[in-house]
C-alpha cells in the first residue's frame, strides 16, 4: 500500500475513533454465488447461481467510491468464475484501481489460474495441508499448489477458516506459508456456524488451543496477518458487532458487516477475525492500533 494511502486510512481511523463515526471504508462485492466446489463449512455457494452483470458491478464500484469506501474486495461463490462478454475479474480490478480505490483484493479457492497481477492481495483459501484441506474442500490441494507454482503474483495471503477438522494443522500451514516462495503471508478466521455447519464449531478448549498455537507461531516470526489482541477478544467473545466500517453488496442488496448479519444469533458466534479487528481498531483500542501499525510495517 502506498504510504499516502496508509496515512489517509490512519486519518480515517482517527476521526472514526474521535467522533465515533460509523462511516464504512471497506466494501465487498459478491460477483456470483456460483462455485465449482462444495466445501463442508460453507453455506453461501450455489444458492441462486446468478452472475452480477458487468454494468451492475461497475455501478456498485462507483457507488462505493462516492460513498467514501477505499478498500475493495471481490468475492463469491468462486470469484474467478465471474466473466461477461470478454471481461474478467482482472478488468474489474483494473477499473477499480483507475477509480481510485487504495487496495483492491480478491478471495479465491485457487482452483482457477491465479495469474491476476492487478490484485493488491490475493487471499487464497487453503484450509490446512493436504489431508485436512481435502477433507473440507474435496480433492483440490494439489491443483491449488500447482496453480500457486505457476503464478508470478508476489502478494498471496493464505486464508484459512479454522474448524474442528483442521485446527491441529495450523502449525503445518504456517510453515508452508513461511517456506513457499509464492506465499507472502497467512491469515486466519474461525468457523462461523451457519445452519447445517454447526458440527464444525470448535469447543472452548479447542479454540483456546488454536489461539495459543497462532500466538506461538507469531512469536516464531511466522508471516501471520492477524492481531493478537483480536485473538484474545475473539476467545473471550468480547467485541462490539456488527462492524460499521464494512459493507457487503450481493445481488444489489447491501449488508452491514457481512451477509451473515441477518441470520438470527449468528453474530454472537462470529469467527471472522477481520470484523473483530476492525471493531477493536475503530473503537480506539490502543493495543490493537499499536499491533496494526507493527503489522503494517512488517508487511509493507
Ligand atoms: C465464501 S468464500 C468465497 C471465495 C472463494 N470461493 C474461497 O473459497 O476462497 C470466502 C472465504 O469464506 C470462508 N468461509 C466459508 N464459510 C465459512 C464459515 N462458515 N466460517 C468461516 N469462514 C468461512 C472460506 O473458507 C473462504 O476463505
Ligand atoms: S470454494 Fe469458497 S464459495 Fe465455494 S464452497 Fe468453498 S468456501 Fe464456499
Ligand atoms: S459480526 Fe459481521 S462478519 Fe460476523 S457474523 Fe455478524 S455480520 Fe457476519
Amino acid at each position: 500500500m502506498k504510504t499516502r494511502h496508509f496515512l489517509s486510512l490512519a486519518l480515517f481511523g482517527l476521526s472514526t475513533i474521535l467522533f465515533k463515526r460509523r462511516q464504512p471504508i471497506l466494501g465487498t462485492i459478491i460477483l456470483t454465488d456460483s462455485c465449482n466446489l462444495h466445501c463442508k463449512h460453507c453455506a453461501v455457494n450455489n444458492i441462486t447461481g446468478q452472475m452480477l452483470s458487468y454494468q451492475d458491478v461497475r455501478k456498485e464500484m462507483i457507488n462505493f467510491y462516492q460513498e467514501g469506501l477505499r478498500i475493495l474486495f471481490f468475492c463469491g461463490g468462486e470469484t474467478l468464475l465471474w466473466q461477461e462478454a470478454g471481461k474478467t475479474v482482472r478488468d474489474l480490478i483494473r477499473e477499480a484501481k483507475e477509480m481510485g480505490f487504495y487496495l483492491v483484493n480478491i478471495v479465491t479457492n485457487g482452483t482457477i489460474d491465479l495469474h491476476i497481477p492487478e490484485a493488491d492481495v490475493i487471499f487464497l483459501s487453503l484450509d490446512g495441508t493436504r489431508q485436512a484441506h481435502n477433507s473440507i474442500r474435496g480433492d483440490t490441494y494439489d491443483l491449488i499448489l500447482q496453480n500457486l507454482q505457476k503464478t508470478d503474483h508476489c502478494n498471496i495471503c493464505i486464508y484459512m477458516a479454522i474448524n474442528k477438522l483442521n485446527y491441529q494443522d495450523i502449525e503445518n500451514l504456517c510453515k508452508l506459508a513461511k517456506e513457499h516462495p509464492k506465499i507472502n503471508s497467512i491469515s486466519f478466521n474461525f468457523h462461523t456456524p451457519y445452519q447445517g455447519t454447526e458440527f464444525l464449531s470448535l469447543s472452548r478448549e479447542e479454540k483456546q488451543i488454536a489461539v495459543t498455537t497462532i500466538k506461538s507461531m507469531l512469536k516464531d516470526n511466522m508471516p501471520i496477518f492477524n492481531l493478537p489482541s483480536a485473538l484474545d477478544a475473539y476467545l473471550k467473545n468480547e467485541w462490539s458487532r456488527p462492524c460499521y466500517q464494512c459493507i457487503v453488496s450481493e445481488n444489489k442488496q447491501r449488508y452491514l458487516c457481512g451477509r451473515c448479519v441477518e441470520i438470527d444469533g449468528l453474530c454472537r458466534e462470529c469467527g471472522y477475525l477481520f470484523a473483530v479487528e476492525f471493531s477493536l481498531l475503530c473503537q480506539g483500542n490502543i493495543r490493537t492500533i499499536f499491533e496494526m501499525v507493527k503489522t503494517y510495517l512488517k508487511f509493507a
